[in-house]
């Protein structure tokens, strides 16, 4: 069985307090830090320059999630500025085996993304290049959206494709994850969770980690 993790998602931390929100989160498995350029998706984060210094002061491992036109000339410099995970978007990317490859040579986990509305099907072949795939259950771009309830057939079918590849794959879910639908997000197949509004804009942002994961276990 895949571990499940839980990785908040600094989206909805204070920008001007990082550091001690990723603090905040130090019980969960990683930070999940959204890369938006305004051209993929309408928002802007942050770039290179930034990520340097988090993973420099995170207590937990980075999981960055690459919202950006041209994945293949900017995926690895985020592997070189400190990431665990580097997520680019099969949108986005002109050559994804060969991207999935460098990022592994680079020492990081390499993940790809999908669109809410972009099938499966076309990337199974790339299931075995990928430590992970994400499946987007809000359409990117911004934090605190609705989880679209017809992504969870596509959790399943990725969950069920990876196990027909034997591939030791990570089914990742991002968008509107919280304690009402974590538990049927978990039961479909997936086994990380990033959650951006639900842990910051909890009252006990470790208690809040704690009962999604407890949800998602059971
Ligand atoms: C949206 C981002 C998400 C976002 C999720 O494009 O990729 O990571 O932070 O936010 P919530 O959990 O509030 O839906
Ligand atoms: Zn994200």
């Amino acid at each position: 069985m895949a571990p499940v993790l839980i990785n908040p998602s600094i989206l909805s931390a204070d920008f001007a307090n990082l550091e001690r929100d990723l603090q905040a989160i130090a019980s969960a498995d990683h930070a999940h830090v959204d890369v938006m350029d305004q051209h993929f998706v309408p928002n802007l984060t942050i770039g290179l320059p930034v990520v340097r210094r988090l993973a420099e002061v995170s207590p937990v491992p980075l999981d960055v999630h690459l919202m950006v036109e041209d994945a293949d000339r900017w995926a690895l410099q985020y592997a070189e500025a400190g990431a665990a995970s580097v997520t680019f978007h099969a949108e986005a990317a002109q050559a994804p085996v060969r991207l999935a490859r460098e990022l592994r040579a680079g020492g990081v986990r390499a993940a790809v993304a999908l669109r809410p509305a972009t099938p499966v099907e076309p990337f199974l072949d790339l299931l075995g290049e990928v430590d992970m795939v994400l499946v987007m259950t809000v359409e990117p771009g911004f934090g605190g959206q609705s989880f679209i309830e017809g992504t969870l057939a596509k959790v399943r079918r990725t969950r069920a494709a990876v196990d027909a590849v034997g591939a030791d794959t990570w089914v990742q879910v991002d968008g509107g994850v919280s304690r009402a639908t974590i538990g049927r997000i978990a039961r479909a197949g997936a086994n990380v969770f990033v959650a951006g509004s639900a842990v910051y804009g909890a009252p006990d942002v470790a208690a809040e980690i704690a009962a999604l994961r407890s949800l998602a276990e059971h």
